[in-house]
């Protein structure tokens, strides 16, 4: 009896494991072909990677669920490379006091960046998914407008130029699911309407 209670449970983690693998690799499949993600070379191999890194992907059953993991997945890469500029500055292991101010602008962007992408986060749990993905939209603009203050007239190189390209594709990830499932939602209501 034991044995067949362990199996049923092993057996059951295994499907489990198995549909949000195929979830997962659907869903950024699909992802890469959008627009914005189309231009990002990696896109789908990030995005399969950054979220299969995530255990609570394993739980995640719809592309609704597999949004919050790569919201959840953008905040924590954010915070990281936030982190990281503050260490640059606290250990002044910037080149010139231009670089510093510049990294100043950037934590302020980043911090844009990150109310932006929790207050999307919000909107996905309250299954708003267009107001969602248009919070993760704007959030890129964090990252990108740190980049560009690094530019060739300044002569200042980025110490977290390629850490920028990253954050961009991963607040990608949950804006392009939202806005898809934002387009289902749609259609399941116009198709309803049709019926009615
Ligand atoms: C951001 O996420 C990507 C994908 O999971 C990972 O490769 C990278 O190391 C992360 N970067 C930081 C600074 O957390």
């Amino acid at each position: 009896m034991m044995y067949l209670i362990v199996f049923a449970f092993l057996f059951n983690g295994c499907t489990a494991n198995k549909v949000s693998d195929s979830l997962i690799q659907k869903s950024c499949k699909e992802a890469s072909k959008s627009p914005g993600p189309d231009m990002i070379p990696d896109f789908e191999i990030v995005c399969i990677a950054s979220l299969k890194e995530n255990p609570k992907s394993q739980k995640a059953r719809n592309l609704g669920d597999l949004t919050m993991v790569g919201a959840n997945n953008a905040i924590s890469n954010l915070t990281n490379v936030k982190r990281m500029v503050e260490k640059i500055i606290k250990e002044r292991k910037y080149k010139n006091s231009l670089t510093k101010k510049l990294l100043e602008e950037c934590l302020k962007l980043y911090s844009n960046s990150f109310k932006l992408l929790t207050s999307g986060l919000n909107y996905v749990k309250m299954r708003n998914f267009d107001k969602a993905a248009d919070d993760f939209m704007d959030a890129g603009e964090g990252p990108a407008f740190c980049g560009l203050k690094f530019n060739g007239d300044n002569q200042q190189i980025s110490p977290v130029k390629e850490e920028n390209i990253v954050l961009i594709t991963m607040f990608d990830i949950p804006k392009t699911f939202a806005r898809d499932v934002s387009y289902e939602q749609r259609n399941n209501k116009n198709k309803k309407e049709e019926t009615n």
